[in-house]
């Protein structure tokens, strides 16, 4: 049977509803990106937000996120981002799906929809913009993977463990991917990687699983630039339909840039 993946990711809400990042009021695009949602998907499926809930770590914005999620309680897991407070995403994002395992530490999730395995790792380094996996995520991965070895396997990180082929999102990536590579080297069931952080969509493979990133639900960022630009496309969500052994995905935009973000440098 097929099962079905949204992905929203890098929201940067911020405790007053109305205010704007890069003037992009982030509770209002991502509440036009979730009406899309509901207009396209009739289907069941399951939700993934993979980091950068809140901009600023503000509690209000958290618990705000937690009320809206109500609506997927039980079908949703998140993960964090580096503009996230790890221990207030603990205290407020409460769901049924997140693992307790290290907790408060990490905040990740293992998850079966159907006969596939959904592995959400937490790569956050507190206080910086780049992110790593750290040993005890490493080991609770290998865990995880060996657990369930028999179950093709999507996994989500905040930040890229691979190329996006662009300099300076490559130099905010996840710092140790060699060692993600390594680790999850034996490990055949793995399909594909799906990351948030660098604002822009890409898709490529690399030792046989499919790596992506996803446009934000707020302001973008121009794929293959060698330094950050703001990128006027609109935002969007991704759809991953897994059916069999196979990955099919693809991404929807809101049709109108509403709210065009003011050009910035990157932060
Ligand atoms: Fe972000
Ligand atoms: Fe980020």
């Amino acid at each position: 049977m097929s099962q079905c993946i949204i992905q929203l990711t890098d929201l940067h809400l911020l405790s007053d509803v109305e205010a704007g990042v890069r003037d992009v009021p982030t509770w209002r695009t991502l509440k036009q990106v979730l009406d899309l949602l509901r207009q396209q998907e009739q289907q069941d499926y399951f939700l993934v937000i993979t980091g950068d809930l809140a901009q600023d770590g503000e509690r209000g914005a958290y618990e705000r996120l937690m009320e809206w999620l109500q609506e997927w309680h039980g079908r949703c897991a998140v993960i964090p981002g580096n503009h996230d407070d790890r221990s207030l995403l603990h205290d407020v994002i409460t769901l049924p799906t997140m693992s307790s395992e290290n907790a408060p530490d990490s905040i990740c999730f293992s998850h079966q929809l159907g006969d596939w395995r959904l592995i959400g790792l937490d790569t956050q380094v507190p206080g910086s913009v780049h992110g790593t996996l750290s040993e005890r995520q490493q080991e609770w991965l290998q865990c995880e993977l060996e657990q369930h070895a028999a179950q093709p396997t999507v996994l989500f990180t905040h930040h890229p463990a691979f190329s996006v082929a662009s300099s300076w999102a490559d130099g905010i990536g996840l710092t140790n991917g060699e060692v993600f590579w390594q680790s999850i080297g034996v490990h055949p069931q793995l399909r594909a990687v799906v990351s948030g952080h660098v604002h822009q969509e890409f898709s490529a493979m690399k030792n046989g699983v499919l790596c992506l990133t996803t446009p934000a639900t707020s302001f973008q960022f121009t794929p293959g630039s060698t330094a950050a630009q703001i990128d006027l496309v609109c935002p969007g969500f991704r759809r991953l339909q897994l059916q069999d052994d196979r990955v099919d995905t693809d991404v929807i935009r809101l049709s109108e840039l509403t709210f065009p973000p003011r050009m910035l440098p990157a932060g």
